[in-house]
Formats: structure tokens, sequence, C-alpha cells
């Protein structure tokens, strides 16, 4: 198939690109290298340096015909679009539909999507959050989000675009960018090898689900299929608190860095975990890399690279 990633040169879709390439996929990607890096991008990839709300993205969608638009491309810091709700929404809300007015036009099926499972829900009534629990974002990227899949099914219902929603846990894995705000498993083993002072913002009780980011390709390259349709979360169902991630990070790496903790930031969540029963049941999903081995596999991938620099 002819597949359009967006944000192909960033941590996860760059996997995707990988993968969808191996299966034999024509794949293009669109990527500004705001936080994307030239060296994630596949060499057998298509590669167009262009910002989702370029007004040259119908003429792209024009010309190649996708089959596929897989829709990574976002301003993905919560912290940064509690500080610049505009900047987030004009990315993730205006530059979406950027792209999906044009793949209606000309003949995308199937939109997939990276939503989140943390920020879409908000604060949690009950845990693991399953699709079914109430959507309450809390920072404007979880309420940007939620609008993507609100316009996807207006899309679906309208015009019959097939969409999958895939809402991450907190993914993490190699090539996570840690020189952002986001990433805390990334931060914190780039600092732990370069003998610098990683600090767990508050308390570090703040917990998260862990999720690999190969467990996540796998769900990319199911949602190819027509049949896998609607919302799903990509989750483990076991959450970790900021506090067991560094100890577990300064172990794997060596460190002897100290337990910092500084102040906490406005947007965070206090508890996100979330199950992945619905996409097990409907379509065999479920994650393979445990906790330990993502984050062994994670730590020997920025071992090697501070060993290259
Ligand atoms: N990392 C996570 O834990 C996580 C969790 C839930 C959802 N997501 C979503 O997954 C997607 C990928 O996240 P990531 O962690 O790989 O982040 P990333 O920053 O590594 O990737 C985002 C990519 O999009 C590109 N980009 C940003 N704005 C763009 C624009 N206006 N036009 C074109 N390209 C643009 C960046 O250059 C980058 O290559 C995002 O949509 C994010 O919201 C990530």
């Amino acid at each position: 198939m002819k597949i359009l990633i967006t944000g192909g040169a960033g941590f996860i879709a760059s996997h995707v690109a990988d993968a969808y390439i191996e299966e034999g996929h024509d794949v293009f990607i669109v990527d500004n290298f705001s936080t994307g890096r030239k060296e994630n991008v596949n060499p057998k990839a298509t590669l167009i340096e262009m910002d989702i709300n370029d007004n040259k993205i119908p003429d792209l969608l024009k010309t190649e015909r996708f089959d596929i638009l897989n829709h990574h491309a976002a301003q993905m810091d919560v912290r940064f679009s509690v500080e610049n709700p505009r900047f987030d929404a004009t990315t993730n809300i205006l530059g979406s539909l950027n792209l999906y007015e044009s793949a209606k036009k000309y003949g995308v099926k199937k939109i997939i999507f990276a939503s989140t499972g943390g920020a879409v829900y908000g604060e949690q009534d009950y845990f693991p959050a399953d699709e079914n629990h109430p959507t309450r974002p809390c920072s404007p990227y979880g309420i940007a989000k939620l609008a993507n899949e609100k316009y996807l099914h207006y899309y679906k219902e309208v015009y019959g675009m097939n969409y999958t929603v895939l809402r991450y846990a907190n993914v993490y894995g190699p090539r996570q960018n840690p020189h952002g705000e986001a990433g805390v498993v990334a931060i914190f083993i780039d600092k732990m090898l370069s003998g610098g002072q990683p600090v767990i913002n508050g308390d570090g009780k703040n917990t998260r689900d862990y999720v690999f980011v190969s467990d996540v390709v796998n769900a990319n390259l199911l949602a190819l299929r027509n049949d896998v349709s609607g919302i799903f979360n990509i989750a483990t169902g076991i959450e970790h608190d900021v506090n067991y991630v560094f100890k577990k990070l300064k172990e794997l790496t060596g460190s002897n860095c100290n337990e910092v903790h500084g102040e906490l930031k406005a947007g965070e969540q206090r508890r996100s975990v979330c199950t992945y029963n619905k996409f097990k049941n409907e379509h065999g999903w479920q994650p393979e890399t445990d906790f330990d081995e993502g984050m062994r596999r994670t730590v020997e991938y920025f071992k090697k690279l501070t060993s290259k620099k």
C-alpha cells in the first residue's frame, strides 16, 4: 500500500515507518524536523520536509493518492501545551484538519491516528481505564487529541472514511528524544549516562503505564487492516511511579546520581494506567516486551549512542 506517515522522523513514527517498509509498503514521510531527526528517517522512504499546516499538503495528497494516512506529527509536550495552547491547537488541531480535509478529497481509505491514553482520560475514576472511561482532558494537548478523535468520527459518519485511533500509554524505547521536556525515560537515561543530575518533578509518586515502542509498532501494523476500526488503548495495564523508574534506570545505567526532587509541573496527572483488553479481545494485540526488558533494551541503545559520540 502507499502510506503517508506524518512525524516519521520522530521517535515512534520512525519505527512505524521502518516496519511498514519491511512489510513492502511504499512509505512517504512528512516532517518539519521540529523534534525529528534526519538519522531516524529510513532511506527507503520518500522524505518530504514540510509542516502539516503547509498549504502544499493538498497538492501532495492530490498527486500521490495515498491509501493510508498514518498521522503521528504533533506538538507532543503536555507542559508546553499548558503554556502555549494556541500553538498546540495550531499544530495538533488545524494541522490535522489540513491533512484530513485533503485525505477526504483525494481518496485516502483509512486514517491511523496517534492519540493518548493518559491525557485524553484526565484524572481517572477507575484503574486501569478502558476505552469507555469518561474523557476529561486536563491539558490543551489532551483536548486537541480528543478533538482529533471526534473529527475522525465525523469523517467516518459523513464521508465513510475509516479510521483507527490508537490511544498510547507512555511510550519509551530507542530513538526517544532526551532533550525535550517530555519522555522521562530518555531524559533520565541521558542525564545518568552523561554524569548529569536527573530531577524528579514533585514527590515522584505520579504513576504512568509504560509501553515499549516495538509493541506500539505492532499495533500500527495491525491498524493497517480495514477491519481494525475504532478506538483502542495501547498500554500494558501496569503502572509504575517515577521513583521506581528512576531506581530501575539508575541500576541499569550504573549511575551514582542522587535522588533529587523538584517542583511538580502544571498539567501533570497523578495516576494513569489503561487496559488493552479491547484490542486483545477483538484483534489479538498484547504487549510483548515487559518493563524490565524494555528498559534494558532502551539503556543499551543509549549506551551505544553515547559511546559513538
Ligand atoms: N511518546 C509518547 O509517550 C506518546 C504517548 C501518546 C501519544 N503520543 C503521540 O505519538 C506521536 C509521536 O510522538 P513521539 O513521542 O514520537 O514524538 P516526536 O516529537 O519524536 O515525534 C513527532 C514528530 O512530528 C514532527 N512534527 C511536529 N510538528 C510538526 C508539524 N507541524 N509538521 C510536520 N511535522 C511535525 C516532529 O519533527 C517529530 O519528528 C505524537 O502524535 C504524540 O502526541 C506519544
